[in-house]
């Protein structure tokens, strides 16, 4: 039997992790600031959630204990530069020190595409910059003895997502589509194959040390994108896509992030897209833990043209 702390593991990656490890009888530990958030994970089995705030280093070192292994799956997409760093940076670093001074050294954490630990100064967002330091900072503690593994997957689409969901949402409301970015390219990746990609990373010692790209098979604009979840989605009439130069997709954000709630689109979000989301080439990919990478249009027309509906062990889910 092996026992796993995820942290994040109420979010949308989390719960397609919990699925599989319970099908492999691990015992599962999801900490969570509101337990109403882990309301989806409680009938599973062998999985405890514990309301906890993970920033706590006391909290920290009290979930770790006892556990075989860790995995990080904490993130924002939105926020100040003071938040990404409490989330991104900090709370990876206490999450190494809690793991090593507790015997707890395995940890696979959950990074992005375009962080790297040498662009903590220079990526084009507070998102990737974040990200990039916060892998510094375990890179730092692996040298120390902290056996990690990390894996920047690509935008990630399934049943739940908040990226192919939002733009076929938006569709069925506007006639048209002004989009910035239009021309950024990505190379969306399954959730169950970043998933199944997390489990490896657990079951099998020889990842730790290695950074894995987690991309699909095929690279789209983010154009592509927009349109073809119009398309899954069942529009009759694809919505015209209008290109907006940065400066006027900038002024949008800006307003979008001062209407009440996450915004669905920050000017922080909008400088992640001035670097193109896809696979370097210079590291190993998804087929290295042997998954062969589902194609988006296999996978997106299913739950796009059922108005995003999740099957859970349990039964069906439905995103509010
Ligand atoms: N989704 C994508 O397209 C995508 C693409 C590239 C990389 N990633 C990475 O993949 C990982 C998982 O992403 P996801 O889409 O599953 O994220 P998610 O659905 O937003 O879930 C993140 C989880 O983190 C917890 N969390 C959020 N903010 C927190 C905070 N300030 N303090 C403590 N806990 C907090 C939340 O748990 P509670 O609310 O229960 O506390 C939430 O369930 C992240 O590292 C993300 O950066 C995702």
């Amino acid at each position: 039997m092996n026992k796993v702390l995820l942290l994040g593991g109420t979010g949308f990656v989390g719960r397609h992790v919990c699925e599989k490890l319970a099908r492999l009888d691990w015992q599962i530990t999801v900490p969570t600031r509101r337990t109403s958030q882990a309301q989806h994970l409680q009938h599973l089995p062998r999985l405890e959630v514990v309301a906890a705030d993970v920033h706590d280093e006391a909290a920290l070192a009290q979930l770790v204990r006892g556990h075989d292994a860790v995995v990080n799956l904490v993130a924002i997409l939105h926020g100040t530069a003071a938040a990404f760093k409490r989330t991104h940076v900090e709370l990876p670093a206490k999450l190494a020190r809690a793991c090593l001074a507790n015997g707890v050294p395995r940890l696979v954490h959950v990074s992005a595409l375009g962080a790297e630990p040498t662009a903590a100064d220079t990526a084009p967002s507070l998102y990737l910059r974040s990200k990039s330091r916060g892998e510094a900072v375990l890179q730092a503690a692996a040298r120390d003895g902290l056996q990690l593994t990390v894996l920047r997957p690509s935008v990630i689409f399934g049943a739940g997502d908040r990226f192919l969901n939002l733009f076929a949402r938006l569709q069925r409301v506007f006639p048209v589509m002004p989009l910035a970015g239009a021309q950024a390219r990505f190379q969306p990746v399954w959730v169950e194959d970043v998933a199944q990609a997390i489990v490896h990373c657990l079951r099998d010692p020889a990842t730790i040390g290695q950074t894995y790209e987690a991309c699909g098979p095929d690279i789209f604009t983010l154009k592509q994108l927009v349109q073809l979840a119009g398309r899954y989605s069942g529009l009759r009439h694809a919505r015209p896509v209008i290109p907006l130069p940065m400066a006027l997709g900038r002024l949008q954000a800006g307003l979008m992030e001062w209407l009440p709630g996450q915004p669905l689109m920050s000017r922080d979000n909008l400088d992640s897209l001035r670097i193109d989301n896809m696979a370097s080439g210079r590291l190993p990919g998804l087929a290295a833990l042997g998954i062969t990478p589902a194609a988006l249009g296999a996978i997106a027309p299913d739950y796009l043209g059922q108005n995003d509906r999740y099957v859970t062990l349990r039964g069906q889910y439905r995103r509010p």
